[in-house]
């Protein structure tokens, strides 16, 4: 009998649904973002986000069972994320997915955001073990070892802000509409002659990163250049440069000490900001003469998706793991919570 999953994401500002066959058949993907009823508050406004959420989800669902050519009695198995995420945001899923699975009295799986963000990667290549994960969102920024299938070491994580949205607040300084990192990354992509500003680099111990101390810098100067009048349309293009080049080095010099030392058979990269196209193309250099296989994902899965949610469900259901309906959300869910020792 096939496996038919049906999945839904609601941790952040995207209402998705999708359907997957067998594991690998995407039948359905489903996104009904929230970004532009965002924009006005320069960020994700989660009461706002949570009001969204309830009145898209139903829609969203009956959109994508009518563009399949199932009926709702075909799912053999319901995913949700469960966290981390928006609290709110994350209840009106798990609800919705609740309701739907004890209805069909199929099984529900509780699936963890950021996994969901690494084994994005699979519908590019099944995964060869170990294996180094690096994950660049709006609010994650980690490093994580994975000596084995569904088995998470976070090995460093940001002290401070994510890279995604230390690139909006940024963004914000510039005058630069949200989501300031996709603003940023259509300025700069393919400018060679970009003119750069000197920034600081930042050292922190171990695999652990940090950008709040750099973006506080930034905005000291961003407020000087105001004051003297001196930011120009070149001036925010340099800014915009040589912040992405700084942040995004910062993530790629953690992550190829990483790869010094645990010498992994694979490197994937997830989040949002996975998108950057300066991120895509310095990793594939950096790891070039390597012995080791990068997998960026696929552009459409590296915003928030139930299509990489229904891949990880897939995976837990092939090692026999045991389900509960009777969870909760974990707004603030360690990526170790999901090893079974
Ligand atoms: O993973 P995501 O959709 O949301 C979270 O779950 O956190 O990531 C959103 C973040 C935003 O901060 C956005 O500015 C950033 O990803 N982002 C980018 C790009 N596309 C999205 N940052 C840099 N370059 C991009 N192309």
């Amino acid at each position: 009998m096939s496996q038919i999953i049906l999945a839904i994401e609601t941790s952040c500002d995207e209402t998705a649904v999708s359907i997957l066959k067998d594991g690998k058949e995407l039948i359905v993907n489903s996104v009904d973002t929230q970004i532009e009823k965002h924009k006005q508050f320069g960020g994700v406004y989660p009461e706002l986000a949570c009001r969204l959420h309830l009145e898209n989800i139903s829609k969203v669902l009956s959109y994508s069972l009518s563009s399949s050519s199932l009926s709702l009695n075909d799912i053999t198995h319901v995913a949700v994320t469960c966290g981390p995420g928006l609290p709110g945001a994350l209840q009106i899923g798990i609800m919705a997915a609740k309701t739907i699975s004890s209805y069909l009295n199929v099984p529900l799986i509780p699936v963890h955001h950021l996994a969901g963000h690494i084994y994005a990667n699979e519908f590019v290549k099944d995964f060869s073990y170990p294996l180094l994960a690096l994950i660049a969102s709006g609010g994650n920024s980690d490093i994580v070892y994975l000596d084995r299938e569904l088995h998470f070491e976070v090995l460093g994580e940001t002290l401070d802000d994510a890279i995604g949205e230390s690139f909006d607040k940024v963004a914000r300084l510039l005058s630069l509409p949200y989501p300031g990192g996709v603003m940023i990354d259509k300025l700069t992509k393919g400018r060679d002659d970009i003119e750069l500003i000197d920034l600081p680099k930042v050292s922190v111990e171990g695999y652990n990163l940090s950008f709040s101390g750099l973006k506080s810098h930034i905005s000291r100067m961003i407020e000087k250049d105001k004051e003297e009048k001196k930011l120009d349309e070149k001036r925010i293009l340099s800014y915009a440069k040589s912040v992405e080049i700084n942040f995004v080095d910062q993530l790629l010099d953690k992550l190829y000490s990483a790869y010094l030392n645990y010498h992994p058979k694979m490197i994937v990269v997830g989040g949002g900001v996975s998108a950057n196209s300066y991120l895509r193309k310095k990793i594939k250099e950096l790891f070039d003469c390597e012995n080791v296989e990068v997998i960026v994902p696929p552009l459409w899965c590296t915003t928030d998706n139930a299509a990489m949610i229904a891949k990880v469900a897939s995976r837990m259901i092939d090692k026999n793991m045991s389900f509960n309906r009777d969870f909760s959300s974990k707004p603030s869910f360690p990526l170790s919570g999901l090893n079974e020792d």
